[in-house]
């Protein structure tokens, strides 16, 4: 697939697409997630790579935003515009608990390609950090396509995913069940760049959660730009 148009979601049956208990698992998580990951150096570093690298001022968007906490914060309390979007309730309730200074909407991801935010190019940065991985595989594609149209050209997205060879994938996970995808790290930086951005950076980090369900992993941090 190629740099999408705004209604590149038109290709996907959307009918198909199937959130049953998604947000619901992270409405009973709230902020145990941040209890279950202490440790956010990668989210950290890549959210200070898009932090620093966009003038001040930026209008950045926090995709799949959780509690705000670390990335929907970083960027506010750097000076950046920031929207947050995420489908559960809790989480965004919890989100404008802990970041008065941003605005946040809740909205599932395929939502925004229809403009509810604002339109083509209407973001220079885009944090997406273990949000898409919570899409089936068929869907990831069109998802990146969209980011792309939200961002202005050269405008950066900072992506994370878990590495693993998986689509819509059930896992236990805080005491609920959530469906997963992921790619290994070549495939992911195929799609990526067939999405139209260009890997500027990159970093992986082996991750064992503080809660015993969840198994350990290897986080990929990519640092994209639209091409
Ligand atoms: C694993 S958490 C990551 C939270 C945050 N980005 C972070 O890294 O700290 C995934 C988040 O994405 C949200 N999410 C998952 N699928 C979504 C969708 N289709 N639309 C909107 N939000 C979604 C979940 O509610 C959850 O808050």
């Amino acid at each position: 697939m190629s740099a999408a148009s705004y209604d590149s979601y038109e290709g996907l049956n959307r009918l198909a697409l199937d959130r049953a208990g998604q947000a619901e698992a992270f409405d009973a998580i709230g902020d145990r997630y941040d209890d279950a990951f202490p440790h956010k150096e990668g989210q950290l570093a890549a959210g200070a790579w898009l932090a620093e690298s966009l003038p001040a001022g930026s209008r950045v968007l926090d995709l799949g935003c959780g509690t705000g906490v670390p990335t929907a914060r970083q960027l506010s309390d750097a000076g950046h515009r920031v929207v947050g979007v995420d489908f559960s309730p809790s989480m965004i309730k919890l989100a404008r608990d802990n970041v008065p200074a941003a605005e946040f909407h809740r909205l599932d991801i395929a939502d925004l390609r229809n403009g509810r935010l604002g339109g083509s190019g209407s973001f220079d940065g885009i944090a997406a950090f273990f949000s898409l991985l919570m899409l089936p595989r068929a869907e990831i594609p069109y998802a990146l396509g969209m980011l792309h149209d939200l961002l202005r050209p050269d405008g950066l997205l900072a992506l994370s995913m878990v590495e693993a060879d998986v689509d819509d994938f059930t896992i236990p996970f805080l005491g609920n069940s959530i469906r997963v995808s992921g790619y290994l790290r070549d495939d992911l930086r195929r799609i990526v760049h067939d999405a139209g951005f260009d890997v500027t950076g990159e970093d992986s980090f082996a991750y064992a959660p503080a809660s015993t369900d969840v198994p350990p992993e290897i986080q990929l941090f990519l640092h994209l730009r639209r091409a």
